[in-house]
């Protein structure tokens, strides 16, 4: 049973194939997730895929399938993905699950039953792309409808409506009074402010001449669930709420609430913000039970978006094929900080690995290996030296590390949690440099420095390959197994001093071997 935490991310559309915006963000909860772990914490982490809505409908016709078939088509390619990436989750939330739809039906009859519904008809402007309708305030300046809303199609029809407007102090009063409800904190204050201007309620339904493709109102069933309350409902319908005893989901209460909803910018305002929020409170769930949002950045192309239209998309199971899965993680954790927007570029990819991974980590564990081998048989002294620079490497460079690692990590900034690895790693780099053992090799009276500076190395090394183990599991336990150290990785034994005299280092194995250009691109 999970401790305390619970991560779930954004579920991602099954209308387009995965990208590197989608691989991003889970790889980023995997590690979220990953730390906790190492941290001692156990943790329930889900994601999923949000299969229900007109684009799917229309995308499933233009390709003669039924919109199951087509869903369950882009759904294999984001389990595979996944896979191929390390993705870790415990939970998978496919909103067509029928669990899913019992959850959201019960959630909706229960809205229904204590009046937070009501069926109305609406003439107005319609968004086939956005599905919805828009109001003036989607005008441009003169007065159209921009092209980001694609064909807008006149329509009058009659929907079902949540009480939305009726929850706006409540709302203004929940984020004033949590700080903590948005990281970073400047998407709060944006947030406030669009819930300032809410009005209006939130229409909930479709009806299904026009979109059959959903979850049927229990009350009404000439009418779907619109999709976005479809599918923010997946956070809990996959921790067991509502759920019955026998249905083979885990216990809520064990699992809520999630310490974050990890979700990207655009998401935010309205639907993990506002709708969201009211959702959870009108059903029920007091204010310490509505779990916080961590609102990543996106990764664009020389700053401008990816999109399929723009053909900028930049596919992630291709780019790890070819780089590596070590090398694709790596970069989507070190070149973004978490919150900000960055552009992706293949170059820095190549870049950042052969510079920090190859050159820094993997020649430090290649070297140091390789002369413990040749001067010691590969076995450790335990010695606690004096020498001013190796005190700080053991006293000050590391246990800072540490810190300011587990600092930045607890803060999800994990570009800052890596830098201070990478930068532990240099520091034995430079004190290879400085220290010369190949030198202190050659003079007996040099004997117990060599020992010295040899085990000063293998324990930085290990030490570095524990903060490695979120973002590069792989890789972690690889230097791990070369330093023959074979116990889990863990924080807690990220401390100076665990490697014991007469320990026998492993042979080196090239670990990170360096990158380059893909033949086309080297032309
Ligand atoms: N299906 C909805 C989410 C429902 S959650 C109840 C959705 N899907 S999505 O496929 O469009 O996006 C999934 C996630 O990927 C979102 O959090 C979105 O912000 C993120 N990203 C999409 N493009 C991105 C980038 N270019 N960069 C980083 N993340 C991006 O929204």
């Amino acid at each position: 049973m999970p401790d305390c935490t619970f991560f779930t991310t954004a579920i991602d559309y099954t209308n387009a194939a995965p990208h590197i915006g989608h691989a991003y963000e889970k790889v980023l909860t995997d590690v979220f997730a990953r730390f906790e772990k190492l941290s001692g914490r156990s943790v329930y982490f889900l994601t999923g895929v949000d299969q229900h809505g007109q684009k799917v409908q229309q995308s499933a016709e233009k390709e003669g399938l039924s919109p199951l078939e087509f869903a369950q088509q882009c759904t294999t390619k984001f389990l595979s993905l996944w896979q191929q990436l390390g993705v870790h989750y415990d939970g998978w939330a496919a909103t067509t699950d029928p669990l899913h739809k019992q959850a959201v039906q019960r959630i909706l009859q229960q809205l229904f039953a204590s009046g937070k519904l009501y069926k109305q008809a609406h003439r107005g402007f319609y968004s086939v792309r956005q599905e919805q309708f828009l109001t003036d305030k989607e005008r441009t300046e003169t007065g159209e409808f921009g092209p980001e809303w694609g064909e807008v199609v006149e329509l009058e029809e009659e929907n079902w409506y949540f009480r939305l407007s009726e929850y706006k102090d409540w709302l203004l009063g929940f984020i004033d009074g949590h700080e903590h409800f948005v990281t970073p904190s400047f998407r709060r204050v944006e947030l406030r402010n669009a819930v300032e201007k809410l009005s209006g309620d939130l229409c909930i339904s479709r009806p299904k001449n026009r979109l059959s493709w959903g979850i049927e109102l229990p009350f009404d069933t000439g009418f779907v669930t619109y999709v976005w309350f479809d599918a923010l409902i997946n956070y809990v319908s996959f921790a067991g709420y509502l759920a019955d005893p026998d249905s083979g989901l885990p216990r809520f209460e064990t699992l809520w609430p999630a310490k974050a909803h990890v979700i990207g910018k655009d998401i935010l305002i309205p639907a993990h913000g506002v709708y969201w929020p009211i959702m959870l409170h009108a059903i029920g769930f007091p204010d310490d039970q509505i779990p916080n949002l961590l609102v990543h950045g996106w990764w664009n192309i020389s700053g401008a978006k990816m999109s399929k239209s723009t053909g900028n998309v930049i596919d992630p199971a291709a780019l790890a094929a070819h780089y590596g899965v070590t090398a694709l993680r790596y970069y989507l954790m070190a070149d973004i900080s978490t919150g900000k927007d960055a552009d992706f570029s293949e170059e820095r990819l190549r870049m950042r690995f052969n510079d920090e991974l190859a050159n820094n980590v993997g020649n430090l564990l290649n070297r140091t290996l390789n002369m413990a081998h040749r001067y010691r048989a590969g076995v450790l002294r335990k010695i606690a030296s004096p020498d001013p620079d190796l005190a700080q490497l053991a006293h000050r460079d590391a246990p800072n590390a540490v810190v300011t690692y587990t600092d930045a990590m607890a803060h999800y900034q994990v570009d800052a949690a890596l830098d201070a690895a990478i930068q532990l790693a240099r520091a034995c780099n430079q004190l290879i440099e400085s220290s010369a053992p190949w030198k202190l090799a050659k003079d007996p009276a040099q004997a117990e420095r060599l020992d010295a500076v040899l085990y000063h190395l293998a324990e930085a090394i290990r030490i570095v390959a524990i903060l490695l183990n979120p973002v590069l599991p792989d890789a972690s336990l690889s230097i791990l197994a070369q330093l023959s150290v074979d116990t889990t990785p863990s924080l807690h034994d990220a401390v100076w001093g665990r490697l014991e005299d007469g320990h026998v280092l492993g042979l080196p194995v090239p670990l990170f071997p360096r990158l380059e250009p893909p033949p086309a691109a080297a032309d």
